[in-house]
């Protein structure tokens, strides 16, 4: 069975061709990050507009790194995006047997663009439309474990060597979403905890605004706290009453306070003027400090839900996994093999939306009704 995936939740417009779940056939995000970056956040508005721009060139360029005869004049045009007047051979839709499409949760505008496009095409090319949950999606990353070699123009992809085995404990990180979930199945899984309020990317992202350093924070401030000790400043773990839940935002506020006192300022000092008080030296302590408060309460929860439940394999996904501080934090404490999606298929991508439609799809789950689905912008799993 082959799926064209389509993923507009945030400020990635993604297409990907992917075939039984696991064999990624192409893969194309375009991102409106650079948009974004001088806000130091996604803002919504400007996001949905981009997806508007982006989704056609970028559903036409996966199908046809997934179909077209490779001619040099068709990789050419693959690099081009928005593409301009090339027309994919008519059969490419022979091929795909189904179309799959994040229903949320996300922003409202570019969840919007994703659904009516899906609907679309599932009305004019009479294909099967399966709704997919955003969240419940990323470690479905983790069951591509091969590629079209002879298609993808995607370099270094590193997959993982063997599918995850059920049960599954997937840790779930990225920018919008943090928790922890216990999938006993496909379509039997369990939610063990969430955050509560801020995401653990969503952290890495202000504290990112705090020190100056650039949009999306999860990178960059992973590459400061390399120069920086994580142990210069001493900030708290949340306490949870179930251990498997998370809060981010006391984290961020003890950051902040602590960049203020560094600075040699009180605590009205605002934010904003903080990349200017502080020298390199310190904003790399108070990189490493944070990372490591916030990694060591990720893994914390992971590993006490691994001597819980035992689960044959353990998947990070999400934004956050593309961490090495984070990766190498659980390979030193977790006894249990741990799955991690290749680098490129962490962050928001639609490859992990066409796999776990096929899955659903081939444990019973019945195709939306392409007249009526509608994105919902907080659909839990
Ligand atoms: O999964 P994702 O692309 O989008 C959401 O569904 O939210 O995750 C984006 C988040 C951002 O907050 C970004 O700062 C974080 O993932 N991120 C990272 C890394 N790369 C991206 N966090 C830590 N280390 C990284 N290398
Ligand atoms: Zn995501």
């Amino acid at each position: 069975m082959v799926i064209l995936g389509i993923e507009t939740s945030c400020d990635e417009t993604a297409a990907a061709v992917v075939k039984d779940g696991h064999k990624l056939i192409s893969n194309v995000v375009a991102s409106s990050i650079d948009l974004h970056s001088k806000y130091g956040g996604v803002v919504p508005e400007i996001a949905a507009r981009a997806q508007m721009e982006y989704i056609i060139p970028t559903i036409e360029k996966s199908l046809e790194e997934a179909f077209s005869v490779l001619s040099p004049e068709s990789l050419v045009l693959s690099k081009k995006l928005p593409a301009t007047d090339y027309q994919l051979p008519a059969n490419v839709w022979d091929q795909i047997d189904a179309i799959a499409v994040t229903q949320g949760p996300g922003l409202g505008g570019s969840l919007l663009v994703g659904v009516m496009t899906a609907r679309t095409l599932a009305i004019t090319k009479n294909k099967p439309l399966y709704a997919v949950n955003h969240v419940q999606a990323h470690p479905y990353a983790a069951f591509i474990t091969e590629v079209d070699s002879r298609r993808l123009t995607v370099d270094s992809l590193q997959m993982p060597g063997a599918v995850p085995h059920f049960p599954v404990l997937a840790l779930i990180v990225s920018g919008g979403h943090t928790q922890l979930v216990l999938f006993k199945s496909h379509s039997d899984y369990k939610v063990l905890g969430r955050t509560s309020d801020d995401a653990v990317g969503e952290a890495y992202d202000k504290v990112a605004k705090m020190l100056g350093l650039p949009y999306p924070g999860g990178p960059s401030v992973g590459q400061k706290a390399m120069h920086g000790n994580p142990q210069a400043i001493k900030l708290p773990k949340a306490k949870m009453d179930n251990p498997y839940n998370f809060s981010f935002s006391g984290l961020k506020t003890a950051v902040l306070r602590a960049s203020q006192h560094l600075a040699g300022k009180d605590y009205t000092f605002p934010s904003t003027a903080l990349p200017e008080a502080l020298n390199e030296s310190q904003k790399a302590d108070i990189a490493a400090s944070f990372q490591y408060t916030a990694i060591n309460t990720l893994v914390d929860a992971l590993e006490e839900a691994t001597k819980q439940f035992s689960p044959a394999s353990v998947v990070v996904a999400g934004g956050v996994a593309a961490s090495p501080a984070l990766r190498a934090e659980i390979s030193q404490r977790l006894k249990v093999p741990v799955v991690y999606p290749d680098m490129k298929l962490c962050t928001d991508n639609a490859a992990m939306i066409a796999s776990l439609a096929y899955f659903l799809a081939t444990t019973g789950q019945q195709p939306a009704d392409p007249h009526k689905l509608s994105p919902d912008t907080n659909l839990k799993m």
